[in-house]
């Protein structure tokens, strides 16, 4: 029996990690069947490391959570050659002509996969970085993976955990065939099977693991990351070793990076960029980690697709403030990793410019990778006359008439009944009442229903609970979750409120700003147009607004009732955390800053009580400065605005940790 797994382990070894078979498949059946033969037949001989335990068996209740040895941290995403120009600029202040590895970015899950004495004993998830889950009985069934090294060590290594483009088109047309719902794609595939709590059928979904990083390597002389690479590839690991390479300048890398694009259609997995590490250890020890992310490699990211479909109709929806839009209804296609099938065409303007008609050949894409859009129209394509696009100009729910301001048409009933639901999505989204479980399905068959005409209705739906409970997709559980998410939104800031409520111009921003300075919701409600307008950042337009909107008898009974239910109508002042240095100041940052995003700034400078905007002008107090940073400091200068370095601005922070 050992011989037999001997010979089957070198034979895999030779297929999946060095792609040069010397037996043919039948050989290795025989030798499979055979040992398969003889553990039935001698089960107390049957090793636990033996290869015909990747068929799976285990079910689990749950994947019990594990911690990292030491975090899995990923590479900050750039998108451009400047950034990455720019990343290596970096590195050189710190590491005399850096050499770096460049190698294809897996478009998968990242995975951690422990060995003691040459032993698989665990695999684990990502999760946060900090804590992953346990998934060692998936982890053993895909077979490129080892259950035994060719050294007996101990070892942490580090890889992606994918789907190759073949196994996912088989997978999809077996879910088909099953009337299941199908994967949008490989890397949603990956994560879904490596988290089945049965293995078995983890087994049957053909994964794959990728091999791309050791953990503390020097423990193994390995003084490079191309070393490491190599070595992972001697233990039994598949590296993608034809197309990892070693490139000793930038210049290098931007070639490589062309040549890996190029080459991404032809390859067997699906891969989302390049990934950029500087291959000697001691530079990575040098350049260190931030408390986020490691700077001694990143990660860039492919362009969006763009891909070809036919338009088959423009439909149009009625916003929340009545707004018209054309939307784009196009044969589903796979873009960028999802699969698409309609995109907003903004207005009329946009539909005549770009002369989009019903029939014609467009290409779309992913903006920023999220949001679809139609790029142009493929007028060579059009082989026959096609209708030019005709506005409407009745509202397509109600039929009222519609108002034309700018280049925009408006719905004016108040009462339309898309006007409503869209309002009603919008006061229970996450980033406003965040109430969970009333998608905007729901919120639509509750208010076709009866359940949910007005926004107080949402808090009289417990007194429903039973005939809820009858409705198809409904059941105890998730009405109880959803009747609690509701009681809980009662206590959201008065901020989430504000925006909530949908007062036309009050974004989040100028909501957090109103709830702020007013404290609570009748101080708002008596705040004269003149007191609104005399704060720095609530322009005309927002203060006439807002006292318009308190100004309609319905809206102040909505509150009153609000009230009555129990909502929370206070600026909490735990809330905020208060920092004199950022307390009502605005801020503008400029450059790029290397310990924190942009984001995270901005967060910070926000729950301190200060505001960020983008241009720089008189009514900025502090303009934060990074890397590179261009006119916004020349004009800062200029203006005598107190500028501070990043170094700077995490001092005033205090603990960069304290993140919000
Ligand atoms: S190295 C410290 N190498 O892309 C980060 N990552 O941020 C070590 N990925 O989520 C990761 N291919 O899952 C590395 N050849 C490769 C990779 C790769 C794909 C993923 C990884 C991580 C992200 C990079």
């Amino acid at each position: 029996m050992d011989e037999l797994i001997e010979k089957i382990n070198q034979a895999s070894y030779e297929y999946y990690v060095l792609d040069m078979p010397t037996i043919t498949d039948q050989e290795y059946d025989d030798y499979y069947n055979e040992l398969l033969k003889l553990e039935s037949n001698y089960p107390d001989l049957k090793r636990e490391d033996s290869p015909t335990t990747r068929v799976g068996g285990k079910v689990l209740d749950s994947f019990s959570k594990v911690e990292h040895e030491e975090p899995m941290l990923s590479y900050d995403d750039v998108f451009n050659e400047d950034e990455i120009v720019k990343f290596d600029e970096r590195v050189r202040k710190t590491v005399n002509h850096p050499v770096y590895t460049v190698e294809p970015k897996m478009d998968g899950l990242s995975g951690s996969l422990i060995y003691k004495n040459g032993k698989l004993v665990r695999g684990a998830t990502r999760g946060d970085g900090i804590v992953g889950e346990d998934i060692t009985e998936n982890i053993k069934t895909i077979k490129s993976i080892p259950l035994v090294l060719r050294e007996k060590i101990d070892i942490e290594v580090r890889g992606e955990i994918y789907m190759s483009k073949k196994a996912f088109e088989k997978c999809n047309i077996e879910r088909k065939n099953k009337g299941e719902k199908l994967f949008a794609n490989p890397r949603n595939a990956a994560a879904g099977s490596v988290r089945q709590l049965d293995s078995k059928v983890a087994a049957k979904r053909n994964l794959d693991f990728m091999a791309y990083f050791i953990q503390n390597c020097d423990k193994y002389n390995l003084k490079r990351q191309s070393e490491a690479l190599d070595y992972l590839k001697e233990l039994g690991f598949v590296t993608n070793y034809k197309l990892n390479k070693v490139a000793s300048n930038i210049k290098e890398v931007l070639e490589y990076i062309e040549e890996i694009g190029s080459k991404r259609d032809g390859l067997p997995f699906e891969i989302d960029g390049v990934v950029l590490k500087v291959n000697d250890v001691k530079d990575e020890v040098e350049l260190g980690t931030t408390n986020r992310v490691p700077r001694w490699g990143i990660a860039y990211k492919f362009p969006a697709m763009e891909v070809l479909t036919t338009l088959k109709d423009i439909k149009f929806t009625v916003g929340r403030t009545g707004k018209i839009t054309p939307n784009a209804i196009f044969d589903p296609v796979h873009v960028a990793g999802s699969i698409i099938s309609k995109a907003t065409l903004h207005n009329e303007d946009y539909v005549l410019e770009k002369d989009i008609r019903v029939g014609d050949v467009i290409s779309v894409r992913k903006a920023g990778d999220v949001i679809p859009e139609v790029v142009e129209v493929k007028k060579e394509r059009r082989t026959q006359e096609l209708e030019g696009f005709n506005m409407i100009h009745n509202c397509p729910i109600c039929n009222t008439n519609l108002v034309k301001k700018d280049a925009n048409y408006f719905c004016p009933n108040e009462n339309c009944d898309s006007r409503k639901i869209e309002g009603l999505v919008h006061f229970v989204s996450r980033d406003t009442m965040n109430i969970d479980g009333l998608g905007e399905r729901i919120i639509e068959d509750f208010y076709n229903m009866n359940f949910i005409k007005e926004i107080t209705d949402i808090y009289n739906l417990k007194d429903y609970r039973e005939e809820l409970i009858e409705l198809e997709g409904f059941g105890n559980k998730s009405i109880d979750n959803l009747l609690a998410s509701i009681e809980n939104s009662k206590n959201m800031p008065l901020a989430n409120l504000l925006f909530a409520l949908g007062i036309r111009y009050v974004g989040k921003k100028t909501a957090k700003i109103l709830a702020v300075k007013y404290k609570n919701i009748d101080n708002i409600m008596n705040a004269t147009y003149d007191d609104l307008k005399n704060n720095r950042d609530i322009g005309e337009i927002i203060a006439k607004s807002v006292v318009e909107y308190f100004k309609n008898d319905a809206n102040i009974e909505l509150i009153n009732r609000l009230k009555d239910l129990g909502l929370n109508m206070k600026q909490d002042e735990e809330i905020m955390d208060i920092k004199e240095d950022f307390h009502n100041k605005v801020f503008v940052l400029t450059g790029s800053l290397t310990n924190i995003t942009r984001k995270e700034a901005s967060d910070l400078i926000g729950k301190f009580g200060g505001s960020t905007t983008s241009s720089v002008s008189k009514n900025t107090d502090v303009v934060v400065v990074g890397d590179n940073p261009g006119s916004k400091y020349d004009k800062a200068k200029e203006l005598g605005i107190t500028i501070w370095d990043e170094e700077e601005f995490i001092k005033k922070v205090g603990d960069i940790n304290e993140k919000v």
